[in-house]
């Protein structure tokens, strides 16, 4: 459904984007919704809820590395294959 008329931004597309973790001014910028008349900007905050809400954890993951934890003290162990042979 076309959720923004002015900018032919879609819900999917909205949805799509708030599951990156991208907030509503994120979005705003990258596909310019809402930035004409301004019909589309209280369903398309609605539709960013809902997502951040559906998912919570994906506000957590880190969007721009994938797998990586979002706080950068916490760093990954490296996985040490002579630790292996010493288990055996
Ligand atoms: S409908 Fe989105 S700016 Fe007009």
């Amino acid at each position: 459904m076309i959720v923004c008329v002015c900018r032919r931004v879609s819900d999917r597309e909205i949805a799509r984007h708030a599951h990156t973790g991208m907030g509503f001014d994120e979005i705003q910028l990258e596909l310019g919704v809402a930035l004409q008349c301004g019909r589309c900007e209280c369903m398309a905050r609605s539709l960013v809820q809902q997502c951040h809400a559906a998912a919570p954890m994906a506000a957590i993951e880190n969007a721009n590395c994938p797998g990586q934890p979002a706080n950068s003290n916490e760093r990954p162990i490296p996985w040490n294959s002579s630790l292996r042979s010493q288990a055996v």
